[in-house]
């Protein structure tokens, strides 16, 4: 008896709990919730790094309020957050695999604003969804018409990918692209490495789950990049986060 009274008080206590966190006015997603869970447990480097991800969509991707945008693997709002914050009256999908970053995103970043979409899909991945139901073949699509965006984004989402997977995955971001259109994504790419490596020993950091990162030869990515119909408008070093690299592309076929 005294057990279910402590499970009923411990399930009480969770579901009292503050489920954001206001900084400087933005209201952030719970610390233990967030891309990079040790590093941005600090509210002001999780709030800069949105800053960061505000400045590169307006500056970088030439972002306004015309643009349709889809992000990939949005979490729980990080590049969100930041986006809003300098083009307020944006059109923006964000996708996720995980149920609770999506239930949170239209609780607190919806706003009841149709132009604000969250969506959730049951995609099976080994870290992220292993029982999702939907499998990653020749026929996978994510649910979006074609050549209906103007900028697909995918920060964090790439490096869980093995080759025929990222493949498939730049398929689709073309079919959703208009042509001229942008993407944006980053991954772990080196030079003088094998072509792909999961989980490479001694590199960056020690690993915890299966296809935690998948490492690329810079040669070996950009042509899977290229077959896929995009120009490599610019390739920038490990100066993203977790020291990956930036890619700027464009559909051109
Ligand atoms: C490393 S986090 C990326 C964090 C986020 N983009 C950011 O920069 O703060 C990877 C996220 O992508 C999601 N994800 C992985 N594969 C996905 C896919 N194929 N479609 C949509 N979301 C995916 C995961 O559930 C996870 O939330």
């Amino acid at each position: 008896m005294r057990e279910l009274w402590s499970k009923l008080a411990g399930s009480i206590k969770r579901r009292l709990r503050k489920n954001y966190h206001i900084y400087k006015g933005v209201l952030l997603p719970p610390r233990d919730s967030r891309y990079l869970r040790e590093a941005y447990r600090s509210d002001k480097l999780f709030y800069e790094s949105t800053v960061m991800e505000g400045i590169k969509f307006t500056q970088r991707l030439g972002v306004t309020d015309k643009t349709r945008i889809l992000e990939i693997g949005c979490t729980t709002g990080r590049s969100f957050i930041g986006l809003v914050q300098k083009v307020p009256d944006i059109y923006y999908i964000g996708i996720d695999i995980n149920q609770w970053n999506i239930d949170w995103c239209k609780k607190y970043l919806a706003k009841e604003n149709p132009n604000y979409n969250f969506h959730y899909f049951d995609l099976k991945h080994v870290m992220y969804n292993p029982n999702g139901k939907i499998e990653m073949n020749e026929n996978f699509r994510f649910p979006y018409e074609t050549g209906y965006f103007d900028l697909v984004y995918a920060t964090g989402v790439i490096p869980n990918y093995i080759d025929s997977e990222v493949l498939i995955l730049l398929k689709d971001f073309n079919r959703m692209l208009k042509i001229g259109g942008r993407l944006f994504l980053t991954s772990f790419v080196e030079e003088d490495v094998p072509d792909m490596e999961e989980n490479p020993e001694n590199y960056l950091m020690t690993f915890t789950y299966p296809r935690q990162i998948v490492r690329y030869e810079k040669n070996f990515f950009e042509k899977l990049i290229s077959e896929q119909g995009f120009r490599i408008d610019s390739f920038e070093h490990r100066t993203e986060i977790d020291f990956q690299s930036a890619y700027y592309l464009t559909k051109i076929s």
